[in-house]
């Protein structure tokens, strides 16, 4: 089975063709970062992404497929992310996946973008379902047990920013450039992650839920007392950050993985994902944290926890191996919860 992914929700214009006869394999992943597009407006300008994203995607998508060696007649489905992000670049991805779907008269899967990232680890290595998962990237902070194909089960999620948002809002304080989450990572391997406390919130309290907007708050007021001067402030501040952020997220995941192992005898895996994931620190902190609990650690490599074209063409492939295709005049949803229940979840206490 081939499957063309089209991924457009954000600022990354992606294209991937993955297959799977026996082995999943990637046989083409394209992304073309808009970073150059945004930069001088400090942020994601949602018109100037969509536009980008339209003047790209059809050469992306001919390099994709001359790649993997196929002609559309090859495919066996066309699937774009559908959402949750940015409408505009939400309808030009799948509308070209339609166009594809239409012409070529294979069936098109509308992908949550949400639920690409949670079966990655799927893709990579094959994790067994029922798994937990934290998943942690610039829109998104949840820890939820993936049950299967289209079901999951929310525990916990951020009462206000997500946990790459606080990099990137705590980069922009700093000076660092955008995304946050990298350049801080870099700055803090020189730095001490002693040397600023910054806060811990929700500790020792019940739930799974995250909570970043007192970090940012903190690093503002840092920052505006003694204005960091030199590189060894900035590497302090930085490895400071990323302390309190990874043990944030270590301290609601412990408490999700006990709620996990009293309830899922048959689990046997921890699963990170989403742009976060890719942070070297969270992962060496995580694989000790699954270790204690009798748990395979899985996290795809760094490259396909940030955004790509490999995870929406493989939820795809998941999706049609199951008979589930959407309609052409499927819609595209700027908020799209993977857990339908999760406005009011049962959290662990
Ligand atoms: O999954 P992703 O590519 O896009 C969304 O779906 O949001 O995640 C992007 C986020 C950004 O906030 C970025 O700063 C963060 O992931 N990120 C990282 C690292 N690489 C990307 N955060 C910490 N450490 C990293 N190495
Ligand atoms: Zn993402």
């Amino acid at each position: 089975m081939n499957v063309l992914g089209i991924e457009t929700s954000c600022d990354e214009t992606a294209v991937a063709v993955v297959s799977d006869d026996g082995a999943p394999a990637i046989r083409a992943n394209l992304v073309q970062s808009q970073l150059a597009e945004h930069a001088p407006y400090g942020g994601i300008v949602p018109e100037i992404a969509a536009r980008t994203h339209l003047e790209h995607l059809e050469r992306l998508i001919a390099t994709a497929l001359d790649t993997a060696g196929l002609g559309y007649d090859e495919l066996d489905g066309v699937a774009a992310s559908a959402g949750p992000g940015l409408i505009g670049g939400l309808i030009v991805g799948t509308m070209a996946a339609k166009g594809i779907a239409w012409a070529t008269k294979k069936p098109f899967v509308a992908v949550n973008h949400l639920e690409a990232h949670a079966l990655t680890a799927r893709l990579t290595n094959k994790v067994a379902f029922p798994y937990l998962l934290l998943l942690v990237s610039g829109g998104h902070s949840q820890l939820l047990v993936c049950e299967g194909v289209g079901s999951y089960r929310q525990l916990g999620t951020t009462l206000d920013d997500a946990a790459g948002e606080a990099f990137d809002k705590s980069a922009k304080l700093l000076g660092l450039p955008y995304p946050g989450g990298p350049a801080i990572a870099e700055r803090a391997l020189r730095g001490d992650p002693r040397r600023f406390p910054l806060p811990r919130p929700l500790q020792g309290r019940g739930g799974c839920d995250f909570s970043f907007s007192g970090l940012k708050t903190a690093v503002r007021d840092r920052v505006a007392a003694f204005e960091p001067g030199d590189d060894a402030d900035i590497a302090d501040l930085a490895a400071s950050i990323e302390a309190a952020i990874c043990d944030h997220l270590l301290d609601r995941t412990a408490r999700a993985v006990r709620w996990f192992r009293d309830r899922h005898s048959k689990g046997i895996a921890l699963v990170a994902a989403g742009g976060v994931a890719a942070n070297a620190r969270l992962r060496s902190r995580l694989v000790g944290l699954a270790a204690d609990a009798g748990l395979d650690f899985v996290a795809p490599p760094p490259a396909l926890c940030t955004d790509n074209g490999a995870m929406i063409a493989w939820a795809g492939l998941e999706r049609l191996r199951l008979g589930l295709a959407d309609p052409l005049d499927a819609p595209v949803h700027p908020r799209w919860p993977l857990d339908p229940a999760a406005w009011a979840p049962k959290r662990p206490r």
